[in-house]
C-alpha cells in the first residue's frame, strides 16, 4: 500500500521518506524539577515517532505518568490516578483505538512488580534512568509482547542518548548537570531511585545550555539531586566543580540568570561561597535544605552536619553576598523528635530568617533505616508541629514580602499573567511578580517598582530603567 501525501515527508537530498503518523502523548508529572526536566526530555525521545504533547487524556495514544516516590502520598496518589485512567483506557479500546500507559520515575523504579499487580493495564514500567529506551519499548509493547518492565541501572546514561530538545524550552528553563545521591539519608528513597552519583560532562552541559538560550532561555536552572556535588568532565579536560561550570555558563551571551538546586550543606565548597560574589547572574537566592534544627535529630537522619555548621555556612554566603535569602526543606515528627528537638528548629527558622520553607511530615518509607527506628512519632503530634512551623514560616515569608514594598526590583518575564494585559515575572528571590504591560516585555529583565504584596506574590509598576 502507498502512502498518502501527508504521510510522506520530503528531504532536500535523498529519497521521500515515511514522515510517522501523528499520535498524542498525556504526560503528568509528580515530584522534583528533575522530574520535570525527565518529562520534557521524554516528550523529546518520542517525538520522532510522531507523538505530540496533548492536555486531552481522552485522546492520548500514550499516557505517561511520571511519578514520585518520596513519600506516602505520591505512590497513593499515582494508584487513584491510574484507577481514574482505567475507564478512558477502555473507552478508547471500544472505539477500536489503543491507548499505552506507562508508569516512569521513582515510582516506577521502587515498585514495578506493585504497579503490575494493581494496575494489570499498565503496559510499560521505566525508572529514571532508562527512559532514553522510550521507542524501543513503545515497540515491543505494540507488538504484544506484555508488560514492559524496564528498571534496571543501565550501565550507558541516558544523557549520552538524548536528542536534542524539540520544543523551546521558555524564558526560564531546567538542565540536569548531575543525578542520583550517594549520601543515604536515613528518611530518604532517592539513592535507591535514582542510584548512584553521577555528573554529566561540562561540555554537553554547555552546548545544552547555549541551545536552550539560542531558542529563547534567558535564565537556567542547574538541577540535581546533589546538584553541589556536581564533578564533571571539564572543557579543558581537567575536573570541573560547579563553581566552575557556573562561571563558564555565565560566558553565554543572553543568560540573564543562573540557579542551581538542590544542594546538600555537606557539599557546599568554598569555590562555590565565592561564586555567589563574583558571578553576578548568580541569584542571591539559594535553596538550602537543613531537615531540622536539632543536632540529634540530625544525627539520627545521617545528615552528617549541625545546626551550628549550617548558621556558619549561611554566615559565609552572607558574607559573599549580603543580599543573600534562603529557602529550605523541614521534615517534622522524625523518629524520636521531641519537643525540645522541634522548638530548635522553630530555633533555626528564626536565627537564619528564611524566607522560604517546604516542611513535610515525616513519612515513614519502607526499606529506608529510619522506618525501623524505634519512637516514631504519633499523627496528630505530627500535624501539630507542622502547623507551627508553618504558621511561623509564613510570619517571615510575609515580612520579607512586605519588605520589599516601595523598593526597586530587577523582574524577569517570563509569560503572561493570568488575566488580560497583565505580564508575569520573578524577582531575583523566586517572587510571582505581575504588572500591567505589552506581552512584548516576555524575556525581559526590567526594573519594577513594588507596590503591593499577595499571599504569595507581589505587585507593581515597570519602573524606568
Ligand atoms: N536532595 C535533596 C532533597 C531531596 S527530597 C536534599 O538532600 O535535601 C526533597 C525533600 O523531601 C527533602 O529535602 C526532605 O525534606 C523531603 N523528604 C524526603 N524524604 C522524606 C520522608 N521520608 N518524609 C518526609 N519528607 C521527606
Ligand atoms: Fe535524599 Fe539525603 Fe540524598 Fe537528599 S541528600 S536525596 S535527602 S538521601
Ligand atoms: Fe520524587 Fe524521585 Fe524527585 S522520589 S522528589 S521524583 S528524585
Amino acid at each position: 500500500m502507498s502512502l498518502t501525501e501527508p504521510d510522506r515527508l520530503n528531504t532536500a537530498d535523498g529519497p521521500t521518506v515515511a514522515k510517522p503518523k501523528a499520535k498524542r502523548v498525556f504526560i503528568k508529572t509528580w515530584g522534583c524539577q528533575m522530574n520535570v526536566y525527565d518529562s520534557n526530555r521524554m516528550a523529546d525521545v518520542i517525538a520522532p515517532l510522531g507523538y505530540m504533547p496533548t492536555e486531552d487524556v481522552s485522546v492520548a495514544d500514550l499516557v505517561i505518568f511520571n511519578t514520585c516516590h518520596i513519600r506516602e502520598k505520591a505512590t497513593e496518589k499515582l494508584f487513584s490516578e491510574l484507577g481514574r485512567l482505567h475507564p478512558f483506557q477502555k473507552a478508547k479500546a471500544q472505539r477500536g483505538e489503543r491507548m499505552m500507559v506507562a508508569v516512569a520515575g521513582c515510582v516506577a523504579q521502587a515498585e514495578g512488580s506493585e504497579i503490575q499487580r494493581r494496575a494489570p493495564f499498565v503496559d510499560m514500567v521505566f525508572g529514571p534512568q532508562t527512559y532514553h529506551q522510550l521507542p524501543e519499548m513503545i515497540a515491543q509493547v505494540t507488538r504484544g509482547a506484555g508488560l514492559v518492565l524496564n528498571t534496571e541501572f543501565p550501565s550507558e546514561t541516558k544523557f549520552d542518548q538524548l536528542p536534542e530538545e524539540h520544543k523551546p524550552p521558555g524564558v526560564s528553563a531546567f538542565l540536569s548537570v548531575q543525578e542520583g545521591c550517594d549520601k543515604f539519608c536515613t528518611f530518604c528513597v532517592v539513592p535507591y531511585t535514582r542510584g548512584t552519583e553521577y555528573s554529566r560532562p561540562a561540555a554537553a552541559i554547555v552546548a545544552e545550555a547555549e541551545r536552550l538560550v539560542r531558542n529563547g532561555a534567558r535564565e537556567i536552572t542547574l538541577l540535581g539531586q546533589n546538584v553541589n556535588a556536581f564533578h564533571g568532565d571539564g572543557c579543558d579536560g581537567k575536573p570541573w566543580d560547579l563553581a566552575r561550570l557556573l562561571q563558564c555558563l555565565a560566558e553565554i551571551p543572553k543568560l540573564k540568570r543562573l540557579r542551581y538546586t538542590t544542594s546538600h550543606p555537606r557539599d557546599m565548597k568554598d569555590t562555590l561561597i565565592a561564586a555567589h560574589s563574583t558571578i553576578p547572574q548568580l541569584m542571591p537566592f539559594l535553596h538550602l535544605p537543613v531537615q531540622s534544627g536539632s543536632d540529634t535529630i540530625l544525627e539520627a537522619m545521617n545528615r552528617k552536619h549541625t545546626s551550628d555548621d549550617y548558621r556558619r555556612l549561611i554566615d559565609r554566603l552572607r558574607s559573599a553576598r549580603s543580599d543573600m535569602a534562603f529557602s529550605t526543606d523541614f521534615i517534622v515528627g522524625f523518629p524520636g523528635e521531641t519537643d525540645d528537638d522541634f522548638a530548635a528548629t522553630l530555633k533555626l527558622v528564626r536565627d537564619i530568617g528564611f524566607t522560604q520553607a517546604y516542611t513535610f511530615k515525616y513519612s515513614r518509607r519502607p526499606g529506608t533505616p529510619a522506618s525501623a527506628m524505634p519512637d516514631q512519632i504519633d499523627a496528630t503530634i505530627q500535624n501539630a508541629r507542622l502547623a507551627e512551623l508553618q504558621s511561623l514560616m509564613q510570619e517571615q515569608q510575609d515580612a520579607f514580602n512586605s519588605a520589599m514594598i516601595g523598593t526597586i526590583m530587577p523582574v524577569l518575564f517570563d509569560r503572561k499573567g493570568r488575566y488580560q494585559g497583565q505580564v508575569h515575572g520573578r524577582t531575583a528571590y523566586m517572587q510571582a511578580v505581575h504588572v500591567t504591560a505589552p506581552e512584548r516585555i516576555i524575556s525581559q529583565e526590567l526594573p519594577v517598582k513594588i507596590e503591593k504584596v499577595g499571599l504569595n506574590s507581589v505587585s507593581g509598576q515597570l519602573a524606568a530603567a
